[in-house]
């Protein structure tokens, strides 16, 4: 690192990658993107102009790099395992976009080589720094729901363009389905706000003729305290992107609804009509998945620079993935399946 700042490589320079680049401009006191890589070479060259940062199209040659303290990487999943690993086994510093890796050994394989080598690593899981997530948080922990006895989650939008198109790793086999694609997001919550998932049963289909894999899928099961979840994700919805949280206990209900104007509603109660609107969480149907992501990434710099782990646990990366392969083995064999 020169003059206390981190010189990010970025591996991946598509969709998502555009939000990860905000997050590192945003704080070029801190760090600096100094390489870009991307198979297509345009691309790439395109991405790093803005930063007079260098060009690779193999990542491999982006990692060998002395000057790039940390490597982001954002490429299609099956690729998450392999970069991720060759980045810190060369002793750098690793931010690996969701699902962490394709099998939970892979992901406790990154999680084990980087405590090896000394580096910070994690998972880019942007649910703990979404507002309306970490203000469910703190009213758990001020037990204003009771004993939680319900948990509903729902991710959904639409990955029909790139799916019909046959030429994106949306929606192929080697990729997996929307349940790993969204499922991880819904599982580390599951982990971060209520202990994790005890056992799953699944249900899988494609509603898209075009589509290989899942592109809609139903999780129900057993949270660790004995409460029950479903979640659903799906691709197949014409609406904006977006999450639904509903958290049921003994004293009331929360509702979450990034669409919805208020987003966060408490219950306090069968006879509590209206709810109490949650004031500290705005509504930002457009921009709170934008505002975590960037908060997520800077999270991970300011982890480096000050040598604590970032907020972001791999753990809980790690069990997310757990569970996406609980919930695949329990679609296989047609019945649950304990973790
Ligand atoms: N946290 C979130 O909410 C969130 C949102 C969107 C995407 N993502 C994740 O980010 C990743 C990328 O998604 P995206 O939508 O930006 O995809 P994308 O298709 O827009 O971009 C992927 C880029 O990676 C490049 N690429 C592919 N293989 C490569 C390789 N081996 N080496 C170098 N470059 C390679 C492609 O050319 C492309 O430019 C996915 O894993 C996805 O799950 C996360």
């Amino acid at each position: 690192m020169t003059k206390n700042k981190v010189r990010v490589g970025i591996v991946g320079a598509g969709g998502i990658a555009y939000v990860h680049e905000a997050g590192y401009s945003e704080l070029d006191d801190l760090c600096q993107i100094v390489a870009v890589c991307d198979i297509n070479e345009a691309v790439a060259r395109d991405r790093a102009a803005p930063y007079q940062a260098r060009v690779y199209t193999d990542y491999k040659a982006l990692i060998a790099d002395a000057d790039v303290d940390m490597v982001d990487v954002v490429v299609p999943h099956r690729w998450h395992y392999p970069v991720a690993l060759a980045a810190l086994e060369q002793g750098k510093h690793v931010l690996v976009e969701k699902p962490m890796a394709m099998t939970p050994e892979q992901a406790l394989h990154l999680i084990t080589t980087a405590q090896d080598r000394g580096v910070t690593f994690t998972v880019a899981e942007n649910t703990p720094f979404v507002a309306a997530y970490v203000e469910v948080e703190r009213l758990l922990r001020a037990n204003a729901l009771g004993d939680i006895r319900f948990v509903s989650t729902t991710i959904a939008g639409s990955e029909v363009a790139r799916i019909k198109s046959g030429t994106s790793w949306v929606g192929s086999p080697e990729n997996q389905g929307v349940l790993l694609d969204s499922g991880v997001h819904s599982f580390y919550l599951m982990r971060w706000l209520f202990g994790g998932v005890r056992d799953v049963q699944a249900f899988a289909y494609k509603v898209i003729p075009e589509s290989q894999v899942d592109d809609h899928a139903i999780t129900i099961g057993h949270l660790a305290n004995g409460a029950v979840f479903e979640t659903t994700q799906s691709c197949i919805v014409e609406a904006p992107w977006t999450e639904r949280l509903e958290v049921h206990g003994s004293l009331g209900s929360l509702i979450v609804d990034h669409l919805a104007n208020p987003t966060v509603v408490h219950f306090k109660g069968p006879d509590d009509v209206e709810g109490t609107p949650v004031t500290e969480v705005a509504y930002e149907p457009l921009a709170w998945k934008y505002f975590s992501i960037v908060a997520e990434v800077q999270d991970f710099v300011r982890a480096i620079l000050e040598g604590r782990p970032p907020r972001i646990d791999p753990y809980y990366g790690y069990h997310a993935i757990q569970v996406a392969e609980a919930a695949y083995a329990s679609i296989a064999q047609g019945k649950a399946v304990s973790l």
